[in-house]
């Protein structure tokens, strides 16, 4: 069975979407057979990729996932595209047990061939997030490095216990990742000491830097690895990644 890992964070605007789609590239450049799933209704990482969202979410039908999945520019690296569709999101919120029987059974029957599954969800603590969660083997945070980093991070620390105690034993904390790190900044320097000191380990070493290559990527639908391999925002993903297969 795949690792799975599930990019989370309530807040909007961290870069869950950014690492989803670059950490998913990253990995399948590294040899690895992956999947990329869309969990967000606004389809960010479906489009920034270069995919189209599709009609109702692939994971909610009754159909095998494998005829949603779709290619993508890159080498290894396939696609479930998100949908916009509000009828999804209603149907888990109304009963996110039986969804996650759903969703857990279209993965371990239609998933179960890749190395590893990255899922992007969105900016909620809500049922498609605690889905995505009940489903994961790892759950990996964003930070972004600014006044309000450690805000609301309890909360979603409490969510991510909750679902381990009920839903899900094999859940562990992947990580945290600072994004749009800035070391000439003292806010940024603050920011970075303080989530080290409260986390310790679970920080990744790697930060990703503020990089105007990594905001351009998704507007032409590649990874940072395609778009700019030169510029440090690419650097510091393939790094992201290395820590990722070091951690296994
Ligand atoms: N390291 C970075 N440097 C510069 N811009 C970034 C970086 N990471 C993300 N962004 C930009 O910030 C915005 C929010 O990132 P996104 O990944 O969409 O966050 P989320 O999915 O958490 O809402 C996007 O416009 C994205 O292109
Ligand atoms: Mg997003």
């Amino acid at each position: 069975m795949p690792r799975m890992l599930c990019v989370a964070n309530q807040k909007g605007g961290v870069g869950k979407t950014t690492t989803a789609i670059n950490l998913a590239s990253g990995l399948a450049m590294s040899g690895n057979q992956v999947l990329l799933v869309d969990l967000d209704p606004q389809c960010n990482a479906t489009s920034g990729i270069g995919c189209q969202p599709v009609r109702e979410h692939p994971l909610l039908e009754t159909v095998p996932i494998r005829s949603n999945v779709v290619d993508t520019a890159v080498n290894q690296l396939e696609m479930l595209p998100g949908s916009r569709s509000f009828r999804d999101a209603d149907l888990l919120a109304r009963d996110v047990g039986s969804a996650c029987g759903q969703v857990i059974s279209q993965l371990e029957s239609g998933a179960a061939h890749y190395d590893f599954v990255v899922a992007d969800c969105p900016p909620s603590l809500g049922p498609l997030t605690q889905t995505a969660l009940a489903c994961a083997d790892e759950v990996l945070m964003p930070i972004q490095c600014e006044y309000y980093a450690m805000e609301g991070l309890s909360q979603m620390i409490e969510v991510i216990r909750d679902v381990i105690h009920k839903r899900n034993h094999r859940l562990e904390f992947g990580g945290i990742l600072l994004t749009m790190y800035d070391a000439g900044l003292e806010l940024t320097t603050e920011v970075d000491q303080q989530v080290r000191e409260f986390f310790g380990e679970i920080v990744f070493d790697t930060v990703i830097p503020r990089d105007v290559n990594i905001s351009e990527a998704p507007s032409h639908g590649q990874s940072i690895m395609a778009y700019s391999p030169r510029s440090r925002g690419c650097r510091a993903y393939i790094e992201l990644c290395m820590e990722v297969l070091e951690r296994d």
